[in-house]
């Protein structure tokens, strides 16, 4: 059953287990010294800098907190919004590894530069951990993005504050998309200092990217990377996937797909009575408020997540893998219901 649960319960992209299948003969040097991480190394270059220096992980979570835990000491804290993966989903990874998270409210997901110069009240005081990061995730957990004017005014702040900007970019090639612009024009360019770069959530196996795009970053993440026990042996694997992700340019392809599916699904829940669309869609989720009884109906055929169990808002994601005939089954149910 395809349904709108997650980018991640999408399968593989074929391209993408093309590219591990290509690989996958001889043997090849391990811990990242093979070709795969050279040219995946290289392509992430040509993408956003020569600068860039890239550190493939497992997961999303380990590329946050593994980023963060470059930036700052135990005694230090990150800004991030109270919605922020971060937050909400890291089971205390970001405390347990990298230091204390200070939550600020948002809207649609986004914290605004107000609310983060607030955060900065105790700055100095021995009692209170010391801001050193800001943490924007883009697109956010809630679908919307921040326009380039809001990331180069928060990162132009925080530098003269003497803080670090870290982007959570999961799904960054959709933000991309939606504000037609490039990974560089989006993050280096703005002076981003470091980014983890999603991989799983865009059709790949698993495998997910810190770029360093600040050259003056300490460079100890190879060593911070090892301890948390982050260091993927056959990294060749992971790499040509990313390899083929950017340098053939599927990103594109994947989060216009995606991005454009979820309009499809946004635009046709809107003329529908009784539900309500709770977000601007900006990336490929749709958040929408459905009645009750409507859920468990919609749910035997489509699986998807009530994002807030007390106002029956539910979080609509589309994939790589999504399809038309899938998103209007959907909305014809939704409608079939409406008109009951
Ligand atoms: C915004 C965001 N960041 C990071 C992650 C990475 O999580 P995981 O550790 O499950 O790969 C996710 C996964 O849902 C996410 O949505």
């Amino acid at each position: 059953m395809l349904g709108f649960g997650s980018d991640n319960h999408s399968a593989i992209h074929p391209e993408l287990m093309q590219a591990i299948q290509k690989c996958n003969v001889e043997h090849a040097p391990s811990y990242g010294t093979d070709e795969q991480t050279e040219l995946a190394n290289s392509a992430f270059k040509k993408l956003f800098g020569p600068q860039t220096k890239t550190y493939f992980v497992f997961n999303g979570t380990a590329c946050n907190v593994l980023a963060l835990k470059s930036m700052m000491k135990t005694h230090e804290s990150v800004l991030c919004s109270t919605v922020s993966h971060l937050n909400m989903d890291e089971c205390g990874a970001p405390e347990f590894f990298a230091g204390k998270l200070l939550t600020l409210p948002h809207t649609h997901g986004k914290i605004s530069l107000e609310t983060l110069k607030s955060a900065l009240i105790r700055k100095g005081d021995q009692h209170y951990s010391q801001p050193r990061v800001v943490s924007l995730t883009q697109p956010t957990e809630l679908g919307t993005c921040y326009s380039l004017a809001e990331i180069k005014a928060i990162v132009d702040w925080a530098h003269s504050e003497n803080l670090f900007v870290h982007i959570d970019g999961a799904r960054l090639a959709n933000a991309v998309h939606y504000l037609k612009t490039t990974f560089k024009e989006m993050t280096t360019d703005l002076g981003v200092d470091i980014v983890s770069f999603g991989g799983t959530k865009n059709g790949l196996m698993m495998g997910e990217a810190i770029l360093v795009l600040n050259p003056n970053l300490a460079n100890d993440l190879k060593y911070i990377r090892k301890q948390a026990a982050q260091l993927p042996s056959k990294t060749r694997f992971i790499a040509a996937q990313f390899n083929t992700y950017l340098s053939t340019e599927l990103y594109k392809k994947i989060s216009a797909h995606s991005c454009d599916k979820a309009e499809r699904l946004h635009s046709k829940l809107k003329d529908i009575s009784g539900v309500e669309l709770t977000a601007p869609r900006q990336s490929n989720a749709v958040f929408v408020k459905i009645p009750q009884p409507w859920i468990k109906i919609l749910r035997e055929n489509f699986f998807f997540y009530v994002w807030d169990e007390t106002t029956f808002e539910c979080r609509l994601m589309t994939t790589w893998d999504t399809t038309e005939n899938q998103i209007d089954a959907f909305t014809d149910l939704v409608q079939s219901l409406a008109l009951k």
